[in-house]
């Protein structure tokens, strides 16, 4: 992206503590741009459980196409109390990866320094790798239905699609990431099931393979997904770049979430990668109600959304500078990650990370 160029942000605080840990953030862009010397902008949208037990609608006619104007959305968290599980990720979350075809779930595992992880005599040094998740197919499509409901012969169908497009344009992408990650494995690892899922994850192998031709410079290799939990515990430092699908990624990337240090911590971004496509980060933790208004909830991952954002958005200078003032201020003042235990409040987490930006490299 030509740096000269406004980065227009759409931002969705949401519910919980969803707008607590996006200010933190926010508070972040606005010292990285000054120092990095970029133009931004932002607009806010009220969208969440509270807008929702308002209005009755999760996102109102036209709301796609406004978000899809912007550059980039940065959400805070949904999900609230007094909502069904389901209507909001149903209605904002995965509405807006399939109308925004934000086809990559890219959900960096990486441990920084001074964090705990649940693995024992694991350091930074052994939790550093990348899942790209398929975003878009898989059981996520809501295909299935019931027949005889509420009945004893009640039959529920739930289909997983997998298309060539989009295991292809999936796995292109996780090459092309290993290759920039440039990484001294440089290995992709491909997460399946092809010993049951013979149909469906055959279609991913070939394709995998297919692709794999093109970029020799990159190792390849495979992993079945019950596999792949053991070694993530086990060995997490073999990995460097994991692509899988919807549905398995979902399930591993909590796995990765808490062996970098939990829901504190990890950040992911919902990107389409296409010219003009707009990309949405968040962080992974969930509204947190019980925290909400208190000042407790740890801001980092959504700190870290917001560097991921830039990155994606081609400031990658703002990316690296926010990612080092994190890792300074988790290696050096946070006493926990865990809300409330942090030895700071969240907005003095924010205030270290600004402070943090402008120290020498
Ligand atoms: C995630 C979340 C979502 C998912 C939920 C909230 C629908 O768990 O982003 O990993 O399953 O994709
Ligand atoms: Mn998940």
């Amino acid at each position: 992206m030509n740096s000269s160029k406004v980065l227009r942000i759409a931002v969705i605080g949401g519910d919980g503590t969803g707008p607590e840990v996006a200010a933190e953030g926010l508070k972040v862009l606005k010292a990285v741009a000054e120092v990095e010397g970029f133009q931004y902008e932002t607009e806010d949208f009220d969208y969440g459980g509270e807008r929702y037990l308002r209005t009755g609608e999760v996102l109102p006619e036209g709301a796609i196409d406004q978000l899809r104007s912007f550059d980039a959305i940065y959400l805070g968290a949904v999900g609230h109390p007094d909502v069904a599980p389901g209507i909001l990720e149903k209605g904002l979350l995965l509405e807006l990866r399939f109308q925004l075809d934000q086809y990559i779930n890219l959900r960096p595992v990486k441990l920084f320094p001074g964090v705990e992880t649940p693995l024992a005599n694991r350091g930074p040094d052994d939790i550093d790798f990348v899942v790209v998740r398929e975003n878009t197919e898989d059981l996520y499509c809501g295909v299935g239905g019931f027949l005889k409901k509420n009945t004893a012969d009640e039959v529920a169908t739930q289909t997983a699609i997998f298309t060539r497009k989009g295991c292809e344009r999936c796995i292109r992408w996780a090459f092309e990431y290993t290759q920039r990650r440039n990484s001294p494995k440089k290995m992709l690892t491909l997460v399946a099931k092809t010993n049951v899922l013979t149909y469906g994850h055959d279609l991913w192998w070939r394709t995998f393979q297919e692709v794999a031709a093109d970029y020799p410079d990159v190792k390849t290799d495979y992993n079945h997904v019950d596999a792949c939990c053991m070694w993530m515990v086990k060995n997490p430092e073999y990995y460097d770049v994991i692509v899988t699908t919807n549905m398995f990624g979902d399930i591993i990337t909590d796995l990765g979430g808490i062996i970098q240090g939990g829901m504190g911590v990890a950040a992911g971004g919902n990107i389409n990668p296409d010219p003009g496509g707009t990309s949405m980060f968040e962080p992974m933790g969930g509204s947190a109600p019980k925290y909400t208004g208190k000042n407790v909830i740890n801001p980092i991952a959504a700190i870290n959304a917001m560097a991921m954002l830039l990155e994606n958005a081609g400031h990658t200078s703002a990316a690296d500078r926010i990612t080092r003032a994190v890792m300074h201020v988790t290696g050096t003042k946070m006493k926990s990650m865990a809300a409330g235990k942090m030895g700071y409040s969240t907005t003095e987490v924010g205030d270290l990370v600004v402070d943090a930006l402008t120290l020498p490299e």
